[in-house]
């Protein structure tokens, strides 16, 4: 099963796609994630995408396009994935269906999780992670059960994104309204394309993607 989590910066694809991974055995690919790896590392990928991700902006297709082609082709990625950051513009979108048709693989379903842009800014202020698992957390809304310890790997490190400021959130928000929200009819039309309410709490958007799931 192929999957893409589609919806704007904030809107739960990361966490969910981490929830799916467990339970179906996906892999989940982030492009942020990978691009947060390669500015860490200090590749020229990263060092090319750094100062756009801060500001909020995309970074170049062909980048991104040849980012995923290279991560498809993993053997681990042949029985199913969650793409959850891509297609993010309408020329992604595309070379995604030309590398899936060259591999004889297709995308089953196109998750758009729905969030008002007024909550997203203080989902994203308030979010950070584990510095040794990367587990997600949030100030408000899914605190670890101990404060200050990791309820995945008992880790006491955390860490909070770059970009996750109210400042480049609203860039952010800007880019996914202008750039990708565009490519949601490119999926209606295909006939995948199913919505779910990203506002609901967490373990019930887990519900909805499922039942999705369970009828694709
Ligand atoms: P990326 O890392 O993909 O960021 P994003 O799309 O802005 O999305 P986020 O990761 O911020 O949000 P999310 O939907 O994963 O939410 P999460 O689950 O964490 O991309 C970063 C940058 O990289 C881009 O701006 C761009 O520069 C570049 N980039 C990446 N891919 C690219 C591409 N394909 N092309 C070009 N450039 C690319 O949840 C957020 C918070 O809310 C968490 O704290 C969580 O605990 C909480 N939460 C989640 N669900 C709920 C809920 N239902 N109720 C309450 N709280 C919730
Ligand atoms: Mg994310």
């Amino acid at each position: 099963m192929n999957v893409i989590l589609l919806g704007p910066p904030g809107a739960g694809k990361g966490t969910q796609a981490k929830r799916l991974e467990k339970r179906h055995n996906l892999i989940q690919l982030s492009t942020g994630d990978m691009l947060r790896a390669a500015v860490a590392s200090g590749s020229e990928l990263g060092k090319k995408a750094k100062s756009l991700m801060d500001a909020g902006h995309l970074v170049p297709d062909d980048l991104m396009i040849s980012l995923i082609a290279d991560r498809i082709d993993q053997p681990d990625c042949a029985d199913g994935f969650i793409l959850d950051g891509f297609p993010r513009t309408t020329a992604q979108a595309e070379a995604l269906d030309e590398m899936l048709a060259e591999k004889g693989m297709k995308l089953h379903s196109v998750i758009e999780m729905k969030v008002e842009d007024e909550i997203l800014v203080d989902r994203i202020t308030g979010r950070y992670t584990c510095a040794n698992c990367g587990a997600g957390y949030h100030d408000s809304f899914q605190r670890p059960k101990v404060a200050g310890v990791c309820d995945a790997c008992g880790g006491t490190e955390f860490k909070r994104r770059a970009d996750d400021t109210a400042e480049t959130v609203r860039t952010r928000l800007a880019t996914y309204h202008a750039q990708t929200a565009p490519i949601l009819p490119y999926y209606q039309g295909k006939g995948i394309l199913k919505a779910v309410d990203g506002m609901a709490g967490i373990d019930q958007v887990t519900d909805q993607i499922e039942r999705v799931l369970g009828a694709a």
